[in-house]
């Protein structure tokens, strides 16, 4: 079959990598992709918002399954857009509904989700300008650190974690007053967890689930975790603190009851539920629900699954993945980012890359790339994902940083130290 793929990072390069390896797959479209995309299939001009442009190219090219990267359009309700429209009825789109992608879209609404169902998170109020007086004496009646979190999407940004009391009650007014436009029109407080933080990916068919190799990235910009936070600098899987019991424990006390709970609210789920989570002594607890896999986690977590994943996608879309067998590599995955310099702050784009033949050993995803009439040149503030792969831990990361350094352009940046804090 002809599949679409939307988005334009590594996770999609790694996505349509993964994808064109199916016997499944005949022509793989990726909108709008980037310069490593582009050698696995045919990039369209389209971005991932514009519906009806996604539509024109999904009846024009026959295609039949539309694979879903970001979570943009998954909020906006892509899943529903196809569902009701004579045409595109048939069409596999793998990714939840409208209102099951509230998980994300919503953090009011993920965090009554867990509350309803008895998933452990960080206790939590919620508050909007109404209310205002009443964040401010919840926090003055709470202990630091306070964890303020914009309702809505804010593109990664719309955490704060304040130590100060004053402070915490300056950025909850800010906040309140549009600091993130609609999206902090309401703001849940939380309990702060301590712990180590790690992601386990599920893909559902909204009854059956597959539990997918559990990751661990890095958001800090600086080593030893510190700094601005990125979308990811780097990820490892599998990690060694993530044993049987304490995944019996996710599989249990987080998995099962967010399936159910969706079946009980009768929400529309088909595809990635990304659970990021912290393990707080031993137990694990829910920071967030994501509606899709994670970059760059996915280019640790689909290179390490053997079996057919459009076949995967398939059974998820047709309710079938009790039937499906999951097999997992069980090398350990690295991948390891280089970024713009400036980037998580401003960065020029535009720089030309050398070094990409001289790579071996490793899975070079692109991010942010482009190819400039045959030049490849810089287009984001992540630009390369470098996955290898090893029998440990050191040996995959020694792999990924040798090619860290052949591929060259001005002021490329990157973690020296993935993988720190679980030697
Ligand atoms: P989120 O967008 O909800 O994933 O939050 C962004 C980051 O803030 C998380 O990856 C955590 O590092 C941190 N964070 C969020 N909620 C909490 C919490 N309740 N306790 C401690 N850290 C948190
Ligand atoms: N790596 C975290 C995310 O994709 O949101």
């Amino acid at each position: 079959m002809n599949i679409l793929l939307l988005g334009s990072g590594g996770r999609e390069h790694a996505f349509a990598w993964k994808m064109t390896q199916s016997p499944r797959c005949d022509q793989l479209y990726i909108a709008p992709g980037n310069a490593g995309t582009e050698t696995e299939g045919t990039n369209l001009p389209i971005q991932v918002n514009d519906f009806d442009g996604i539509k024109n190219a999904v009846l024009d090219l026959n295609i039949e399954m539309v694979v879903v990267g970001p979570e943009v359009p998954l909020v906006e309700g892509i899943f529903d857009f196809f569902q009701s429209d004579e045409d595109l009825k048939k069409v596999m789109v793998i990714g939840p509904s409208k209102a099951a992608a509230a998980l994300e879209g919503s953090k009011a609404f993920a965090k009554s989700f867990m509350k309803e169902f008895n998933i452990p998170t960080a206790s939590y109020e919620e508050f909007t300008q109404e209310n205002l007086s009443g964040g401010l004496q919840y926090i003055s009646e709470h202990k630091a650190p306070y964890v303020l979190k914009a309702d809505g999407l804010a593109a990664g940004k719309g955490v704060l974690i304040l130590d100060d009391q004053n402070e915490a009650q300056k950025e909850l007014e800010n906040m309140l007053g549009g600091k993130f436009g609609a999206a902090s029109s309401k703001v849940v407080i939380e309990e702060f967890l301590s712990g180590i933080e790690f992601s386990v990916f599920v893909v559902t068919d909204g009854k059956n689930y597959k539990i997918l190799p559990v990751a661990k990235d890095y958001k800090r910009i600086g080593e030893g975790d510190t700094g601005l936070n990125t979308g990811g600098m780097g990820a490892v899987s599998p990690l060694p603190f993530v044993d049987e019991i304490l995944m019996k424990k996710v599989e249990e006390r987080i998995v099962q009851p967010t399936i159910q709970g969706l079946q009980k609210r009768e929400l529309n789920y088909i595809g990635f539920i990304f659970l990021g989570l912290i393990n707080v002594d031993g137990e694990p607890f829910v920071i967030e629900y994501n509606c899709r896999m994670g970059d760059p986690e996915t280019e640790v977590v689909l290179p390490r699954i053997k079996s057919d994943i459009v076949e995967m996608m398939k059974a998820s879309y047709e309710g079938t993945l009790d039937r499906y067998e999951l097999q997992i590599d069980d090398r350990t995955a690295t991948t390891v980012v280089l970024v713009s310099g400036g980037y998580p702050e401003a960065y020029e784009k535009g720089k030309w890359i050398s070094g990409l033949e001289q790579t071996h050993g490793s899975l070079v995803f692109h991010a942010g790339t482009k190819n400039d009439a045959g030049a490849i040149v810089t287009n984001g503030g992540r630009v390369f994902a470098i996955t290898s792969y090893g029998n440990d831990m050191n040996e995959a990361l020694e792999k990924s940083y040798q090619n860290a350094e052949a591929i060259q352009f001005e002021r490329k940046n990157y973690r020296r130290d993935i993988g720190f804090d679980l030697k």
